[in-house]
C-alpha cells in the first residue's frame, strides 16, 4: 500500500472492539501493550507480561476476519536473548494467533529482528518514543528534536528496513523528521504523534473514543466521548434500579 494508499491502524484489546474496527475496514489492528495502561489499571506498560498479551492478542484475533492482527511483545519478553525473542514471539503466533509481531527499538534491536524474520515470524518495528523505555527516557518525550537524536532515527529505521521489518511505527517525533524516514523507506510507516507524511496512522482506540482520561496526548484526535456517555448511562441505571423503573413490564419472563 506504501505510496498508493494510507494505512489505518488502530488498537484493540478485545473480541467485541476489534470486530468493530474490523468491520470498519480499518487494515491493521495492534494489540498493543497500551493494554497495560488502558485497561489493565498500571501506570506503565513495562507489567504487562506476555501472558496477559496473548491472552488479549487471542481475543482480539476470534473478532477478526479481514485486517491484520499484531501482537505487540512486551517489556523483556525480547531483550535478553535471540532465542528468548523468538519463543516468546512465536507464542503470540501459536497461542494468540497474531499475523506479526512488534517490538521496540533501534539500530540495537536489528540481530532481535533479523532472527525473528529468518524465522518466519513478521516483525513491525517501533522508534522514536519507545514507551517500554520511559524510565530511560525520563518521561513521555518528543523524541528527535535535536540533530544527534534525530540522526539516531534516521539510522535506526535504516537498520530496521535492512533488518527485514515489514513495517514501523514512528511515534512521537517532528513531522519533517518522520517525513524524511518514510520517504528513506521502502518499507511503510505508521505515524502515532509523528505528522501526517508517515504512509499510514495508528492510535490507541481508548484515546481516540475517550475512554481514558488519565491524560491525553496533544496528537489524539478524540472522535467521541465514550468515557462521558458511558458514565451517564450507568447513573440512569443506578437511578432506574434504586426507583425500581427497571426492570419494566418489557424486561421481564
Ligand atoms: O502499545 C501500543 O498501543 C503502541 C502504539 C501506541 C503504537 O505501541
Amino acid at each position: 500500500m506504501k505510496g498508493k494508499r494510507r494505512i489505518s491502524s488502530l488498537t484493540a484489546y478485545d473480541c467485541t472492539t476489534a470486530k468493530l474496527i474490523d468491520e470498519a475496514g480499518i487494515h491493521i489492528i495492534l494489540v498493543g501493550d497500551s493494554l497495560g495502561m488502558t485497561v489493565l489499571g498500571y501506570d506503565s506498560t513495562i507489567p504487562v507480561t506476555l501472558d496477559q498479551m496473548i491472552h488479549h492478542t487471542a481475543a482480539v484475533s476470534r473478532g477478526v476476519q479481514s485486517a491484520m492482527v499484531i501482537g505487540d511483545m512486551p517489556f523483556l519478553s525480547y531483550q535478553a536473548s535471540l532465542e528468548q525473542a523468538i519463543t516468546n514471539a512465536g507464542r503470540l503466533l501459536k497461542d494468540g494467533a497474531a499475523d506479526a509481531v512488534k517490538i521496540e527499538g533501534g539500530e540495537f534491536r536489528a540481530p532481535a529482528i533479523e532472527a525473528l524474520v529468518q524465522n518466519g515470524i513478521p516483525v513491525m518495528g517501533h522508534i522514536g518514543l519507545t514507551p517500554q523505555s520511559v524510565k530511560a527516557f525520563g518521561g513521555y518525550k518528543v523524541q528527535g528534536r535535536e540533530t544527534e537524536q534525530a540522526d539516531q532515527l534516521r539510522r535506526d529505521a535504516l537498520a530496521l528496513e535492512e533488518a527485514g521489518a515489514f513495517a514501523m511505527v514512528l511515534e512521537c517525533m517532528p513531522a519533517d523528521l518522520s517525513g524524511e524516514i518514510t520517504e528513506s523507506l521502502s518499507i511503510p510507516t505508521l505515524g502515532i504523534g509523528a505528522g501526517p507524511k508517515c504512509d499510514g496512522q495508528i492510535l490507541v482506540v481508548s484515546d481516540m473514543l475517550g475512554m481514558f482520561t488519565d491524560f491525553t496526548p496533544k496528537f489524539v484526535k478524540k472522535y467521541a466521548n465514550l468515557g462521558e456517555q458511558m458514565q451517564k448511562v450507568f447513573k440512569r441505571y443506578n437511578q432506574d434500579v434504586s426507583d425500581g423503573s427497571f426492570p419494566g413490564p418489557d424486561n421481564w419472563y
